[in-house]
């Protein structure tokens, strides 16, 4: 996309937290907080990490060998004895850690102690099945207990979880899979989604046909009667777990020891391996939680995200846990059984802080307002969003929806950047449809592709300036693909979106500048699906972009050429469909295919998926002078 992209979007109304917001909240001043932070950014994060244990302190809290830093230099820790052993030393210890819902509404309540037991015997457990510090453990399951309690016991041991969100497919596991080599995977029998019960057994099955890595699958049985567990890999987690200790000491890691990686999608047809640590990690998802949220130990914290992308990594597992937060986490979506879902369980577990998503408020607010008025909703205090723009529209019916007073955080970051970079925080003026300004400690800012800065309302690249301690280190096995992110702008982190920044420095997000859709928030590479489009023996060629969609955000439209000899029957639109579904996941699923006789290309044969995106929408194409034809 062009450096200079001119944004209409203007902003007529800004909103004033409340003097009660103001009054209760972490950081009253945010202007006074942000340029003492700036000033010296390692010793902001060294106040912040002195507010964490370690088992030993560092010898230097930052060292840059740009593109490459190190955290906590020396220091030694383990992420889950803050999310853990350090509650249990005060009254935390019997506060509820998790309230879980189904989606068929059954509960499970954890306090810290609880959690803490059962991270213990599922850390004991994988020491059994051989496991050590370093090894990888795959994680595929549903938004149940046992997906915390997976990922605390792999790090607890010093283990890399790699967690794969569960609606991808067989060959999307496999690769991912192969790509990190775990030694073992936990899954489930059974998802649900939308009262249908969605099996994942038989995805693992045919993923660990093809993962020889792959030494032990435990499997947690949520049908009754159980499904049989056939091969000698198998076994039954309640099994698994019965005849450990509740007790298993933290392992000592480095600061710098990786403590998961996840896989996202970028320009290429394969996923890249986002690499975190448990020391830098911690400070920054703790820190971010804290303030962002202004999370205090009486408040109800409901976060919608999954853990299987990075928004439930870092705020529904980690940064909550490490604050002693009572998290409400749920299964399903917001519209099932009906509309009032999400209404009703912040109405019964006087939910005080509501983290949600764009693509669901849009969902809600075509149910209308009829649906929030039904509910109590006076215990919210904070809200937010997170994972694509949000249009003023939608961010107007939130506040109005939930009473009209509350402030919203529209929080922008990455699964790269570990935790949030760019937010408003409960003490600043708010506009709607800007993620406002940089976080504590964050240098930021929009720039051309020279790093030179724009002036206000300029369309640009939004680029960190400064490292921070979430930051990912590395692309596992990848490190050139991990040079990229600070090397395509001269001495800056380039996050791969188009921003204009206002008058006042407020940072308006107008999407990704390369070639990720983001359908309903989920990052999705036009590579991937290319490729799986033309794995069908029909397709000779294809080419996807994203268009506008009223709810999710973007959909996906793919374009493709027949290979000769196959012709178009009414069939075969959804046979094409049927077979990226197959490949990658519903998610991926494409929302319109077209067939066309050619595709525009670059002379040297590069597909033009902005050619296709302007005629698409109708839009100007702009320079084709190096169009083929
Ligand atoms: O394009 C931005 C968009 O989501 C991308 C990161 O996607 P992912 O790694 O999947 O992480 C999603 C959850 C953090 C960004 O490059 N994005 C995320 N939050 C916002 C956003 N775009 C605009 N506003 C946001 N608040």
């Amino acid at each position: 996309m062009d450096e200079k992209v001119d944004s209409f979007l203007k902003v007529h109304e800004v909103f004033y937290p409340s003097a009660e917001t103001m009054e209760k909240a972490w950081i009253r001043d945010y202007d006074k907080a942000y340029a003492e932070s700036i000033k010296d950014i390692p010793g902001f994060w060294e106040r912040a990490a002195h507010e964490l244990e370690w088992f030993s302190t560092w010898s230097q809290v930052l060292k840059w060998n740009y593109p490459w830093a190190e955290w906590f230099v020396g220091a030694t820790c383990n992420i889950t004895h803050n999310c853990l052993d350090r509650h249990l030393k005060t009254w935390r210890k019997n506060k509820v850690a998790l309230i879980w819902v189904g989606e068929d509404d059954s509960e499970r309540i954890f306090s810290y102690a609880e959690l803490y037991r059962k991270v213990c015997r599922c850390a004991n457990a994988l020491k059994a099945l051989g496991i050590r510090k370093g090894d990888r453990v795959a994680i595929y399951l549903p938004k149940i207990p046992e997906q915390t309690v997976a990922m605390l016991a792999c790090a607890r041991i010093g283990a890399i979880h790699t967690v794969v969100y569960s609606g991808f497919s067989a060959p999307a596991l496999a690769s991912r899979i192969e790509d990190s080599q775990p030694r073992a995977i936990i899954t489930a029998d059974v998802g649900y989604d939308r009262g249908k019960v969605v099996p994942l057994k038989p995805v693992v099955d045919e993923a660990v046909a093809h993962s020889p890595c792959i030494e032990k699958v435990v499997v947690v049985r949520r049908q009754k009667p159980g499904i049989t567990l056939s091969s000698p890999k198998e076994i039954d987690w309640d099994d698994w777990l019965k005849e450990q200790k509740a007790l298993c000491a933290p392992e000592v890691m480095n600061a710098e020891d990786p403590l998961y990686f996840l896989y996202t999608s970028g320009t290429t047809g394969k996923p890249k391996a986002v690499q975190h640590v448990h020391g830098g990690y911690m400070v920054g998802t703790y820190l971010t939680t804290k303030l962002v949220f202004d999370l205090k130990d009486e408040d109800v914290y409901f976060c919608v995200a999954d853990p299987g992308w990075v928004t439930g990594h870092s705020y529904i597992v980690y940064g909550p846990l490490l604050n002693g937060a009572t998290i409400l986490m749920v299964e399903g979506k917001p519209d099932y059984p009906t509309p009032g879902r999400w209404w009703d369980l912040i109405e019964r577990y006087g939910v005080t802080i509501f983290y949600t998503t764009p693509t669901a408020i849009r969902l809600l607010m075509k149910y209308g307002e009829e649906w929030p008025v039904k509910y109590d909703l006076s215990s919210l205090r904070i809200l937010g969003s997170v994972g694509e723009p949000i249009n003023p529209e939608a961010w107007l019916w939130f506040h109005r929806a939930t009473g009209g007073k509350l402030p919203i955080m529209d929080t922008w970051w990455q699964t790269e950047t570990g935790a949030i970079l760019i937010t408003p925080l409960p003490c600043t003026k708010l506009k709607p449809g800007s993620a406002a300004r940089p976080f504590l400690g964050i240098e930021a800012d929009v720039v051309d592709r020279e790093g030179k800065p724009l002036p206000p309302n300029t369309g640009g690249f939004a680029v960190i300036k400064t490292p921070w301690p979430s930051m990912m280190r590395t692309i596992y096995k990848d490190p050139d693909r991990y040079k990229v992110y600070w090397n395509t702008i001269p001495g800056c982190y380039t996050a791969g979106d188009v921003c204009r920044k206002d008058e006042d420095g407020y940072f308006f997000f107008m999407g990704r500048a390369d070639d990720v859709i983001k359908v309903a928030g989920n990052r999705i590479g036009t590579a991937e699906v290319e490729s799986a489009l033309v794995s069908h023996p029909a397709v000779a060629e294809a080419a996807v972009i994203g268009k506008p969609h009223k709810t999710a955000g973007e959909a996906i439209k793919a374009f493709i050429i027949l290979k000769q000899g196959f012709k178009e029957t009414p069939e075969f639109i959804d046979q094409i469909k049927d077979h990226v579904k197959h490949e990658l996941g519903k998610i991926a699923v494409p929302h319109e295919v077209e067939i066309v006789p050619s595709l525009p290309k670059t002379r040297s044969g590069k597909i033009m998926r902005r050619v296709l995106k302007a005629k698409e929408l109708g839009q100007n194409p702009g320079d084709i002078s190096t169009l083929e034809d």
